[in-house]
């Protein structure tokens, strides 16, 4: 049973990295790939409780757009852990005007602002900051996290979040592994999509 579990996810990874390299080619976009915490050029302390950069499949942000746009009118995104920007280029196809995106890395930041310049997109903000240092905007808005840490940084990140933002706000997070640090800070999950064999989960909360 687990064999076959395991061949399943295998299978499913594999279909999704085929899948998002064809389309980042079509897109002109370079967004694939996995890039551990310490090969970036990350400020040591910034460093312990780091995941590594690998976005979230093409198939899945579509999936997670497609739900915002049904649950909520609100345009502003903000990418919590914004990588190269495919999650920001998403929310500008799906209609979003303002973007946001922040990373700890002047690597990644530099990468997000090149995808999304090739492409025109002009309504976007990049900060290269830590999210623990960060304020967050105090307006409706789609707060998404591709789970980008752990613990001890989703802890004080989701407290900032949670007394920041507007009651309007949502957030949607991708792989919510930590999902008992958002219910203890006092968020309220709305709804999970459970989509590819179990693999990726989106789950969406409020206030
Ligand atoms: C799994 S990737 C997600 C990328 C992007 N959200 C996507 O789905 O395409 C997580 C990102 O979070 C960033 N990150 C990790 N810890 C961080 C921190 N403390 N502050 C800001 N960014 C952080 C990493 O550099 C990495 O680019």
């Amino acid at each position: 049973m687990t064999a076959i579990k395991w061949a399943l996810a295998s299978g499913t990874k594999l279909k999704h990295r085929i899948i998002d390299s064809i389309a980042d080619t079509a897109l002109r976009l370079k967004t694939t790939g996995r890039i551990e915490p310490f090969e970036l050029d990350v400020a040591p302390q910034s460093l312990a409780g780091a995941h590594a950069y690998q976005a979230a499949p093409y198939l899945v942000l579509s999936k997670m757009f497609a739900w915002i746009k049904k649950e909520t009118a609100t345009e502003s995104f903000f990418d919590i852990g914004c990588g190269k920007g495919r999650a920001m280029y998403m929310a500008h196809v799906s209609g979003c005007k303002s973007l946001m995106g922040l990373d700890h890395s002047e690597e990644m930041c530099l990468a997000a602002r090149f995808n999304l310049g090739k492409k025109g997109v002009g309504n976007s903000e990049i900060y290269c900051q830590d999210a623990r240092e960060v304020s967050f905007p105090s307006d409706p808005c789609i707060f998404f996290m591709n789970n980008p840490f752990g613990t001890e940084v989703l802890r004080p990140v989701a407290k900032n979040l949670i007394d920041q933002m507007n009651p309007d706000s949502l957030l949607a997070f991708v792989n919510p592994l930590r999902e008992h640090v958002l219910r203890n800070t006092g968020f309220k999950r709305i709804e999970t999509l459970d989509s590819y064999n179990h693999n990726y989960k989106i789950s969406f909360y409020r206030k």
